[in-house]
């Protein structure tokens, strides 16, 4: 199948009241994963690279893009990929040769009136070179390693009407917002602030993407997806289930040498966690027709 885009999948998820499962990647494995999972599930997907993720493949996009779409031309589902939590202009400008329909350009961590210069000049851009582009408002916390619990500190929450000045002076398509989850958790305890979200949807036109999803227990998150929440960002609980699996394999095989073995244990625990969480998604949604 063709590449699709993110705005062509979050507007199909918009129709049939669900959100479109976004997937981190990081290897080649991630990448058959989230395809076969999303195939299994028979939903379109989105695949992600993060800034991060760049950055550990010393800093080249090109190969994980090239397999990237590669997987998404012969997938049986419509898949689209996204750049995530950009913070490099030169990255940024990478995205369109690279063959990603969108991008996230995280300035979140700056104040208010920088986050919203930063965020007008790479929104201007995109929309000229004909990208879909999220930005964030608030603090999601947990990125880079830092304490992924501060998801309730004061301060942290996105406000309902900061936001809307954001969306309607930056005309960025999709805001990305702070409502009780965080980045990088490996329990599913997270709770959200369901209030705040829909006063976020009651006032934004654009549609909301959760990001630190893997902390997010099944009930919310398909409670978030009703509540306005059009994509939904999962890195953390593929890398714990491939993590898993590894560890479980070579404790059990000490000698195994051949990465094949391992890997593919790896990449099923995967394959099954993304399943999962697309029929939590399409849970709120309504059936195509
Ligand atoms: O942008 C990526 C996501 O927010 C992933 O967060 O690794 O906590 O699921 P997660
Ligand atoms: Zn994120």
């Amino acid at each position: 199948m063709p590449l699709t885009t993110t705005g062509e999948l979050i507007a199909r998820a918009a129709r049939l009241r669900t959100a479109v499962a976004a997937f981190n990647i990081i290897t080649l494995e991630h990448i058959e994963a989230v395809v076969t999972g999303a195939e299994t599930a028979g939903a379109p997907v989105v695949l992600q690279v993060s800034q991060n993720a760049v950055k550990f493949r010393g800093g080249r996009l090109g190969p994980l893009a090239r397999a990237a779409v590669t997987a998404a031309e012969q997938a049986h589902i419509p898949v689209a990929l996204h750049l995530d939590h950009v913070q490099s202009d030169d990255l940024l400008r990478q995205a369109p040769d690279a063959g990603f329909s969108s991008v996230m350009y995280d300035a979140a961590r700056l104040p208010y009136a920088e986050n919203l210069t930063a965020t007008q000049a790479a929104a201007d851009w995109a929309h000229a070179q004909g990208l879909w582009i999220e930005a964030e408002l608030g603090q999601i916390g947990g990125k880079d390693g830092r304490p992924p619990l501060d998801a309730h500190a004061p301060g942290a929450r996105t406000d309902p009407a900061e936001a809307r000045d954001f969306v309607a002076r930056t005309g960025v398509d999709a805001l990305a917002v702070a409502i009780g989850s965080a980045h990088a958790m490996t329990t599913r305890t997270a709770a959200l602030d369901h209030a705040l979200l829909k006063r976020l949807s009651a006032e934004l036109a654009v549609p909301l993407v959760l990001h630190g999803s893997s902390g997010v227990p099944d009930d919310e998150l398909a409670e978030a997806v009703e509540g306005g929440i059009g994509k939904v960002n999962v890195g953390t609980a593929l890398n714990a289930a491939l993590t898993r699996a590894l560890r479980d394999h070579l404790g059990r095989h000490p000698e195994a040498v051949d990465p094949r073995a391992y890997l593919a244990t790896g990449r099923t625990a995967m394959t099954d966690e993304v399943t999962r969480i697309i029929r939590v998604l399409d849970r709120a949604g309504v059936s195509p027709s």
